[in-house]
């Protein structure tokens, strides 16, 4: 499968090394800093391709954004046609010392990150996945935890882009959830901040990942 990265920082690196690793084609993109983006991917996947959104958008059957939440209009501006794309975001709109979330509580109750990116490009097919997911594990040599695998949580609105989205949370080391319509990102992105800081709080980040137990 062809996935274009659009934001090559610690998330889009990691689950990009992950997947180029898999066998898929991948291309980086989106950079404030557009000419290390070749050098950087060099070194964690060289068969990879680097490009602008642009291309990153034409090349992907899937596309995952993994911009800060201040960057997304930019980041979806400069990809331009998202058209019939899978395109997941790993984006919660965080505040930058992580003690909240930038919508504020009642913004945040109406609408997520997640639904305001479908918005933006209503011809995609929006999924959310790994908002959880702290991008250390992801660059660890294993996601496992002993014997127990980690959970990751998928909304949205399409099945088959869910479907897509599954295969790829499975592929990256983890149980795949799914969480429901991708309104249920106004609950996981509100998580995310919940558990961002409990796992500095308790002194356990990185090195801590969510799992479901079932009986
Ligand atoms: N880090 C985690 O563990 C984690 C876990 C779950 C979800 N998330 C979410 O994933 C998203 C990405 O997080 P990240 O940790 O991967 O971020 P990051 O390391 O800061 O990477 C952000 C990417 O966006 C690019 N970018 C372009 N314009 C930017 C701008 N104006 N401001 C900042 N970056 C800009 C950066 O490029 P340059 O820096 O090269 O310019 C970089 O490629 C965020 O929405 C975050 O909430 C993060």
């Amino acid at each position: 499968m062809n996935i274009g990265i659009i934001g090559s920082g610690n998330m889009g690196r990691a689950l990009g090394k992950i997947w180029s690793n898999k066998g898929h084609k991948v291309l980086f993109s989106y950079s404030r800093e557009p000419n290390n983006l070749r050098a950087l991917v060099d070194s964690i996947a060289p068969s990879a391709l680097v490009g602008t959104p642009a291309e990153a958008a034409q090349f992907g059957e899937v596309i995952f954004l993994a911009v800060p939440w201040v960057a997304v209009e930019d980041a979806l501006s400069a990809a331009g046609s998202l058209d019939g794309k899978v395109l997941i975001t790993c984006v919660s709109p965080l505040k930058p010392d992580f003690e909240g979330l930038t919508t504020g509580i009642t913004a945040f109750l109406e609408i997520s990150a997640a639904e305001t990116i479908a918005q933006l490009v209503p011809t995609a097919k929006v999924v959310e996945a790994f908002n959880l997911t702290f991008a250390e594990i992801l660059e660890s040599e294993s996601r496992q935890f002993g014997s127990e695998q980690a959970s990751v949580f998928y909304c949205g609105d399409d099945e088959q882009a869910k479907y897509v989205t599954a295969e790829l949370i499975k592929e990256s080391g983890y149980e795949a959830i799914d969480a429901g319509p991708l309104k249920t990102a106004r609950t996981l992105e509100s998580l995310a901040t919940i558990w961002v800081q409990m796992a500095v709080v308790t002194g356990m980040f990185p090195n801590v990942a969510l799992k479901v137990l079932r009986r």
